[in-house]
């Protein structure tokens, strides 16, 4: 996998605040707790008839998708509105970078513009990373997924949902089910779960889309969905990351959904009042059968509300602007 530098710790000031959001890594359990509680000062402020707060009136936030996405670029763009910043998306397949221009010289002609934030998407991993090193120092700058490596606020809206369920992490066995290899979300998502001290995290996948020593990120990997599901109070359904597999991961999509597919019956295993997760686009028929992808323990549309509030948090956070929420 080709990844920029990746320095750590860059995220934290001094005083151990958040200075940039690209990583749960190094990140303690207090300060993932003040994120979620943090968000949850912000859910109000969706349902107000006036869906606006103050808190970052002034600021300039540009959002830099070098890749694809419907929910994060929407999310990312409504709470920065919400808190009354000024938002501005460039779209890069008809910006400047597409004529040849570097990731520097284009941060640098936006940095000329006087902006606060840069939330970020690329391909390549590191690429946030990168941004934050050599941005101007007064501009933060949020990951909002970089190649395979991380995409911290959708494990945090994750968490935001597990917990506005489950109430607490204790005792928690979660199981994450599909193309654990390619995916930054399932990274984000076992360190956020980790560090928040579930009982158990259980990978569920073909060796193929597995990464090499998995076990050493703090999870039990399982072949099989009948033993994996066995239990558990939450289950997470991964897409297959087709656009970056290079070669045959997989026999075919419908072997994979015979096999690894999250159906009615492969729910049973699972304790009766579990919740069924995806981060999205869901593959229907694919990584999940339609009946439960609507069905009665499917979170996912929750998952997406929940965004709105937890990249709201992140932002205030970053920027040093929460004082309370409405
Ligand atoms: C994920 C992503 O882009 O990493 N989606 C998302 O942010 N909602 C997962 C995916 O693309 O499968």
């Amino acid at each position: 996998m080709r990844s920029l530098n990746m320095p750590k710790h860059i995220q934290l000031t001094e005083s151990g605040r958040l200075k940039h959001f690209l990583t749960i890594e190094g990140l303690d359990k207090a300060l993932l707790t003040e994120i979620l509680d943090t968000a949850e000062s912000f859910t109000g402020v969706s349902e107000h008839q006036i869906k606006k707060v103050p808190l970052l009136r002034g600021k300039t936030i540009v959002n830099l998708f070098f890749e694809n996405s419907t929910r994060t670029r929407t999310t990312f763009e409504l709470a920065a509105t919400r808190l009354s910043a000024d938002v501005l998306t460039v779209n890069i397949a008809t910006s400047a970078t597409a004529k040849g221009e570097s990731l520097l010289d284009t941060i640098r002609n936006l940095e000329a513009m006087h902006v606060d934030m840069f939330v970020v998407r690329h391909a390549l991993s590191g690429a946030a990373h990168f941004i934050a090193e050599h941005t101007a120092p007064h501009i933060s700058v949020i990951n909002a997924g970089d190649g395979q490596h991380a995409h911290p606020t959708q494990a945090m809206l994750d968490m935001f949902t597990i917990r506005q369920h489950k109430k607490q992490f204790d005792g928690l066995k979660v199981a994450i089910v599909g193309d654990i290899l390619h995916s930054r979300v399932a990274r984000s998502q076992i360190l956020a779960l980790n560090t928040l001290g579930v009982a158990e995290v259980r990978v569920i996948a073909p060796k193929t889309l597995l990464p090499a020593r998995v076990e050493h990120m703090g999870v039990i990997a399982l072949q099989d969905m009948r033993e994996g599901l066995k239990d558990v109070d939450v289950v997470i359904m991964l897409r297959l990351q087709k656009e970056r597999m290079n070669s045959a991961f997989l026999p075919s999509e419908s072997e994979f959904f015979n096999c690894y597919g999250l159906t009615e019956e492969q729910l049973h295993y699972a304790k009766p009042d579990v919740i069924v997760m995806h981060p999205g686009p869901i593959n229907r028929g694919v990584e999940i059968a339609s009946s439960v992808a609507d069905g009665e323990r499917s979170v996912i549309l929750q998952q997406v509300s929940n965004g709105v509030a937890v990249r709201m948090a992140v932002m205030t956070m970053v920027l040093g602007g929460y004082g309370g929420a409405a």
